[in-house]
C-alpha cells in the first residue's frame, strides 16, 4: 500500500490518529458518557470495536482496571498509536464486518463507529455479536447524528457545487437507523433497549476550527479523492459556507452543535 510521505508511515487514505487526537478531550466526553450507562459492576470479558487511537479503551480501562480488555479497529495507523499508548493491551487490526470474538464477551463497546458501516450491515453486526453473549451482557453503541447539521450538509452542498462534483457525486454517508428501528431490531434479543440522545456544543477556536474537527472524520471520505488544488478549492468555498452559518460568539470562538445517538442493549 502506498503511504503518504509527511505521515510517518500512514497509509493514503487511512485514518490519521494524529488528525483525529486534534480534538481528544471533546470526541472522548461521549466515550465517557456511553460507559456511565452500561449497568455493569465488574464485567470479565470487554472488546472496544473500533478503538481508534485507544482514547475510548483508556476511558473502559479506568471504568474496569481489572478486565480483560482488547481493542480492534480497521486502521493500522491507529492501531499503531493505539498500542503506544496502552501497551500492556492488546490491539489487533481488524474490520468489524468480518471480525468475531474468541470466546464469550460480558460488553463489546463502540464509539463513534457504526455509523461508518453500511446501513444494511450495521445492525446484522450487533445481532451477530450479540448471539455470541452471555445473558446479562451489554452491547453499547454511541453514533454522532449530525448529517442534518451545517457542518454536514455544507459538507454536502460543497461537493455538488464545485468543478469536483463528478469525483464526488457517489460520497456520503449513509443515514443512521432511527430510534423506533433500533428498539425493533433488538428488542427480540435484549432484556432492556436503552436509547439516548445528547446534543454536545463545542466552542471552538474559529470556523477553520471546524474544519480541522470534520478533517479527522466526516471530511475524509470528500477530500481523500482530490488532488491537492482541487481540495483547497473545495475547502475555501466550504470555509465560507461556515462562516455564514455558525455566527461567532462574543469572544470570538463558534459553537459547533454536535448531537450524538446512544444505544445500550442488555442481552435476553
Ligand atoms: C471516529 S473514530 C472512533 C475512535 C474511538 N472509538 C473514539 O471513541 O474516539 C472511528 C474509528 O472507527 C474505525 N472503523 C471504521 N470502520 C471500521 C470497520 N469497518 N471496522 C473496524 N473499525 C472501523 C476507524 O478506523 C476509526 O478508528
Amino acid at each position: 500500500m502506498s503511504t503518504s510521505p509527511s505521515s510517518g508511515g500512514q497509509a493514503l487514505n487511512d485514518w490519521s490518529a494524529a488528525q483525529y487526537l486534534k480534538f481528544e478531550d471533546e470526541r472522548t466526553l461521549p466515550a465517557r458518557d456511553l460507559l456511565s450507562r452500561v449497568p455493569l459492576t465488574s464485567p470479565k470479558r470487554v472488546v472496544d470495536l473500533g478503538c481508534g487511537p485507544a482514547n475510548s479503551t483508556a476511558v473502559i480501562e479506568s471504568r474496569y482496571p481489572n478486565a480483560n480488555l482488547v481493542g480492534i479497529d480497521s486502521s493500522p495507523d491507529m492501531i499503531r498509536k493505539a498500542k503506544a499508548t496502552l501497551p500492556h493491551l492488546d490491539f489487533t487490526v481488524e474490520d468489524l464486518t468480518s471480525y468475531s470474538p474468541q470466546g464469550e464477551v460480558d460488553l463489546f463497546y463502540s464509539n463513534a463507529v457504526f455509523q461508518w458501516l453500511k446501513k444494511e450491515e450495521r445492525f446484522e453486526i450487533v445481532k451477530k455479536l450479540m448471539a455470541t453473549q452471555p445473558s446479562g451482557g451489554v452491547f453499547a453503541l454511541q453514533v454522532p447524528d449530525n448529517l442534518a447539521e451545517p457542518s454536514h450538509v455544507l459538507m454536502r452542498k460543497t461537493a455538488t457545487s464545485g468543478p469536483w462534483a463528478q469525483k464526488l457525486a457517489s460520497v456520503g454517508r449513509d443515514t443512521f437507523q432511527t430510534p423506533l428501528e433500533i428498539y425493533d431490531l433488538l428488542k427480540p434479543i435484549s432484556s432492556a433497549v436503552n436509547i439516548f440522545h445528547t446534543s454536545y456544543y463545542h466552542a471552538l477556536e474559529n470556523h477553520a476550527a471546524i474544519i480541522e474537527w470534520v478533517k479527522g472524520t466526516g471530511l475524509r471520505p470528500f477530500l481523500d479523492p482530490l488532488q491537492p488544488e482541487e481540495k483547497e478549492g473545495f475547502l475555501k468555498e466550504y470555509l465560507k459556507g461556515l462562516q455564514q452559518a455558525y455566527p461567532a460568539c462574543e469572544d470570538g470562538r463558534v459553537l459547533l452543535r454536535y448531537p450524538r445517538l446512544f444505544v445500550v442493549a442488555v442481552k435476553k
